[in-house]
């Protein structure tokens, strides 16, 4: 990577705002290779330099990845006239050029979001050959019977022809439903219950892969996490151990899951 300021290093890399870092800087909190530094216009190298702020390290990866608990009425997108996108929640600091939502929600859906700048990273997420699980708890008008189970495990056709690949979908309290799908289309999960006959109350994205939207993030805040965690919490998970991830905290996500 190339060399950049250490003040701008910080502000882009951390959540602390550029007058933040002013003042961290001045107060001695910030040390290069263990050595403090104050000068935040001294050039450094994140690739070989390690950056700390208050004891803590700053990621030095290129790339920036964020969880989002997207609230309602925010799209995904980088810029929209009419309405507010989810970089919206993000501070200016760590809006960096070039971060985007990898992959989309309703502006009426909720839940895991992941922002990056890293185009490859979401390729690999959302290439529909790759077919990376989406996990979805969804509230439903009525309960989900056994035979949608079933009929959801060998592939429902929509209403326009469209077939769909097999979900695998379990029942929760209170007419809730876990259900994970392997391909994104348009509007899927409120289509394909809408051919059941049901319909879509609320619909919260709980986890991509094995990446699992923390239970106690809240609605509108985000976490940045590194390159490392990221791909081992990427690695797909037992449709099992999901279910029973979300089953435990359940109360939490549902809270989220009900706008
Ligand atoms: N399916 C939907 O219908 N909406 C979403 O936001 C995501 C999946």
């Amino acid at each position: 990577m190339a060399e950049i300021r250490l003040d701008k290093f910080l502000a882009n890399r951390s959540s602390y705002s550029r007058n933040e870092v002013k003042n961290l800087l001045r107060k001695g909190a910030v040390r290069v290779d263990a050595v403090t530094e104050c000068d935040g216009s001294r050039k450094i190298d994140p690739d070989s330099q390690i950056v700390t702020c208050l004891g803590k390290q700053i990621q030095s990866g290129s790339h920036v990845y964020l969880i989002l608990n997207k609230p309602v009425g925010y799209l995904c997108a980088t810029e929209d006239r009419s309405h507010r996108t989810v970089l919206d929640l993000i501070p200016e600091s760590l809006r960096i050029k070039g971060l985007f939502p990898a992959g989309r929600l309703d502006l009426d859906s909720t839940g895991l979001v992941l922002l990056t700048d890293d185009g490859q990273l979401a390729h690999e997420m959302l290439a529909p050959k790759k077919h990376v699980p989406k996990y979805y708890l969804v509230r439903l008008r009525d309960p989900i019977r056994d035979q949608d189970i079933q009929a959801l495990s060998k592939g429902i056709v929509l209403s326009d022809q469209t077939h769909c690949l097999p979900a695998q979908a379990q029942a929760f309290p209170d007419s809730y439903v876990l259900i994970c799908l392997h391909e994104g289309k348009y509007h899927q999960v409120k289509r394909m219950f809408a051919s059941l006959g049901n319909h879509v109350e609320s619909l919260h994205r709980v986890a991509i892969g094995g990446l699992i939207l923390p239970e106690n993030l809240r609605s509108g805040a985000y976490l940045e996490i590194l390159h490392k965690d990221l791909a081992v919490m990427l690695k797909a998970q037992s449709f099992q151990v999901i279910c029973e991830q979300i089953l435990k905290n359940f109360s939490s996500y549902s809270i989220n899951a009900s706008p």
